[in-house]
């Protein structure tokens, strides 16, 4: 099969924001417990802290951390967290039906997150807490001022403030589960005070509003527009999430990648509908700060009252690689609206990077695109032209075999082409086109590719990894990922 895509220099998407390349750290399963922190571990740090997940996350190029939940920080009181490790009062997390030891809380996670050159972007419980205690947390952690909480994240040891830029009002609060799941009136309502309220703390965060826990929610849209309606002037962005099943017919799975473009496009027409309504002149972005792809059923079937208990803990094959990779070059493509996306999770649950406990760390398959995109997706994304065969999926009638994202970095002089070859079947000659780029020559080519789709990394065989293909043509392997660079 034979495919072309052609870019202009002139004919832009947008620039990346670094926060596209974010992951997700909850209070669910091993995330924390056994998977960043575990101080029992020979290769843990003096503050408990896995110095083999340490290398790996900072390999991964994960640029931005949210924290601590997810469903956990809807029921979370932030102040078990911190000061003396041994007052810490152990408590449910009702969220996940287990135990909570409170070792790790958010000073802990400052130190971890600095270890791992990434930033945090911090999410308050608007479930069981509210406006107030959403106030004292930014005071806690962001101000130099003389007073109570400043004071006592000072006298816990942190003299200078944590300086958090971007803060979440909340966790999918219209979600079914959620604790505290309120209507989109009375959250858009406390959502609005919450936000002047952080505000008034600290005018120089940015915050974003909870929209959809997903796009096949009843009153997706609806909730949408209406805490939209409510927040506009005071947030920046608006939070959304999205797992796909792998469940699905393979021809569906491997075509997400459209579903979740139509989910953006909706999310930015409600945005923007929303800005026409108010005559504003600000534009509301996505923060997209859980995606990721799983196997139905993967966080029930939850063990009661465990501390660490195994949720969430799946492997993901070259096939999951695939479309996760088709996801993150989806956002790359609409970079002019998504400006924060946070592949959830990080370590243990639905995640890139497994941990034993007392052992081995490892990577599994959807590890390596979002490394090589956080490395070189960086720059000026183009919009292309695909010119490829197609196939039909359950919706979609033409679902190009060919997806893709241009991205060029004008100071190395250099353009990344991040590819994936939705064929079962046949490899795919790639032809490029670069207008108004000069001479333009294939310098590397890296792909991900097993025969086997379903092959998965373990502990001790790591079947998935990419390699380096040496050709001066570029051909695009049946199933496979592909980074192309091109020097000009
Ligand atoms: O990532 C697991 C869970 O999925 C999160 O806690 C929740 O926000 C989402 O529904």
């Amino acid at each position: 099969m034979k495919a072309d895509i052609t870019v202009n220099k002139k004919f832009i998407v947008g620039k990346t924001d670094r926060r596209l390349y974010g992951s997700f750290v909850e209070h669910i399963g091993r995330v924390v417990y056994e998977g960043i922190y575990e101080p029992t571990h020979s290769l843990s740090d003096s503050d408990g802290f896995r110095t083999d997940v340490l290398k790996l996350v900072k390999e991964m190029g994960v640029s931005a951390v949210r924290y601590p939940g997810g469903n956990f920080v809807s029921s979370y009181h932030w102040e078990d967290g911190i000061g003396d490790k041994t007052k810490r009062p152990q408590k449910l997390n009702p969220a996940w039906n287990s135990v909570e030891t409170n070792q790790v809380g958010i000073d802990d996670f400052q130190k971890w997150a600095k270890k791992a050159d990434t930033d945090v972007i911090m999410a308050v419980n608007l479930g069981t807490r509210g406006t107030e205690d959403a106030r004292n947390l930014v005071e806690y952690c962001n101000l130099d001022s003389d007073t109570y909480y400043a004071k006592l994240r000072k006298s816990n040891g942190f003299e200078k403030p944590f300086d958090i830029k971007l803060w979440c009002l909340g966790n999918e609060m219209g979600g079914l589960g959620q604790i505290g799941r309120k209507t989109a009136d009375d959250y858009g309502k406390l959502a609005l005070d919450t936000a002047k309220q952080m505000r008034l703390v600290d005018p120089s965060i940015e915050l974003c509003v909870s929209g959809s826990s997903h796009i096949n929610m009843p009153d997706f849209a609806k909730w949408d527009y209406t805490v939209l309606d409510y927040t506009y002037d005071f947030v920046d962005y608006i939070s959304i999430h999205q797992y796909y099943s792998n469940s699905s017919a393979i021809e569906d799975y491997l075509a997400r990648g459209l579903d979740f473009d139509n989910y953006i496009k909706s999310v930015i027409a409600i945005c923007d509908a929303v800005k026409a309504k108010k005559r504003s002149s600000k534009t509301i972005n996505i923060a997209f700060d859980e995606w990721n792809v799983w196997t139905d059923g993967v966080l029930s079937d939850i063990p009661k009252f465990e501390t660490a208990p195994h949720i969430g803990e799946m492997a993901y094959s070259l096939k999951d690689a695939l479309v996760s990779a088709t996801m993150l070059m989806t956002l790359q493509n609409n970079c002019d609206r998504v400006k924060i996306a946070c592949l959830a999770q990080l370590v243990n649950a639905i995640a890139p990077i497994m941990t034993e406990k007392g052992g081995k760390a490892w990577v599994q398959a959807n590890y390596y695109p979002f490394m090589y995109a956080s490395k070189y997706g960086n720059g000026t994304v183009l919009q292309q032209v695909i010119s490829c065969d197609t196939f039909s999926s359950s919706k979609h009638e033409k679902v190009p075999y060919i997806a893709s994202s241009v991205i060029y970095n004008e100071e190395e002089k250099e353009i990344y082409v991040f590819a994936v070859n939705r064929s079962l079947t046949d490899e795919i000659e790639l032809n490029m086109n670069f207008e108004n780029f000069g001479n333009c020559n294939l310098a590397e080519h890296i792909e991900l590719y097993c025969d086997d789709i379903e092959a998965v990394n373990t502990k001790d065989n790591e079947a998935v990894t990419p390699q380096k293909v040496i050709s001066d043509k570029a051909v695009l392997k049946k199933h496979s990922w592909n980074l192309l660079k091109y020097k000009y």
